[in-house]
């Protein structure tokens, strides 16, 4: 986790036009992408205080070769950690099934099948009340990992109130997608959160998303539904479900409400 971190920071450090040539122009899911603000840069209504790169990272065999090429390490270190986050999260998964009562592969394999690194560089922001880092969302593919450095900023949403989720040197954040909340049929839900920013420090985390596949079809767990208790939400493709929850500009309660059945 150290050396992830300061792979990562050394990465996110370089001039911006030394990051953009490691990158790719592409702006899909399969390539390497490095954006200011979110995705919706363009059609946002507000702009966040952060810089991020993405990249898939599952198998690794498959797209280890079009992440940044410097830092010299960057590759080994990151692909290191990708497969241990990997191993990590398909524990959790396997409680998280067994836990609802699902056979305890249920999870594992198509409903987890891709992973995308996500990592945010917050700089100083000299006005921290005008903006954030990342504005409320829960994520929305089926469960998420974070690291962060040692700095503040991760916030979580509970009974309307913004709780601080203070660093804790090597813990792992994890947090419930929308999608896992549709599976489930509302048994778990997504926790919403964001970033907020300082003006004193800059601060770095690295997030791991898993996830479908974008053709795959998600849907509540047949097991979980019965008479007393409808499916709350109708089947869709992931890709479908993603495209709206982009275009709504990470509104997820709002992309949710569109699958309600
Ligand atoms: C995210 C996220 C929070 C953070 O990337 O989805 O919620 O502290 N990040 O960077
Ligand atoms: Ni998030």
């Amino acid at each position: 986790m150290n050396e992830t971190m300061s792979v990562m920071k050394e990465f996110l450090q370089m001039p911006a036009e030394t990051k953009q040539r490691l990158c790719s122009e592409g702006f899909s899911m399969k390539d390497c992408r490095l954006i200011t603000s979110s995705i919706t840069y363009a059609t946002e209504k507000v702009h966040l205080w952060r810089d991020c790169l993405k990249h898939p990272c599952h198998p690794l065999e498959k797209w280890q070769h079009i992440w940044p090429q410097i830092p010299a390490r960057y590759q080994e270190r990151i692909g290191a950690c990708s497969v241990e986050v990997k191993k990590l999260a398909s524990r959790i998964l396997k409680l998280i099934s067994e836990g609802l009562g699902l056979d305890g592969e249920y999870l594992e394999g198509e409903y987890s099948q891709f992973m995308t690194l996500s990592a945010n560089h917050y700089l100083p922001c000299p006005q921290p009340d005008l903006t954030l880092g990342l504005s409320k969302h829960a994520d929305p593919h089926i469960i998420t990992l974070l690291l962060q450095d040692d700095v503040y900023g991760f916030q979580v949403l509970k009974d309307d109130t913004w709780l601080g989720v203070h660093p804790n040197p090597h813990a792992i954040v994890v947090n419930i997608g929308s999608q896992l909340q549709v599976i489930s049929n509302k048994k778990l839900k997504s926790a919403e959160h964001r970033a907020a920013t300082n003006s004193r420090e800059a601060r770095t985390s690295v997030v791991f998303f898993i996830g479908a596949l974008e053709e795959s079809i998600i849907e509540p767990a047949k097991e979980l539904v019965d008479e007393l208790h409808p499916p709350i939400y109708k089947p869709f493709k992931n890709k479908h479900f993603l495209s709206k929850f982009y275009a709504s500009n990470g509104d997820s309660q709002g992309t949710l409400e569109i699958f309600k059945a």
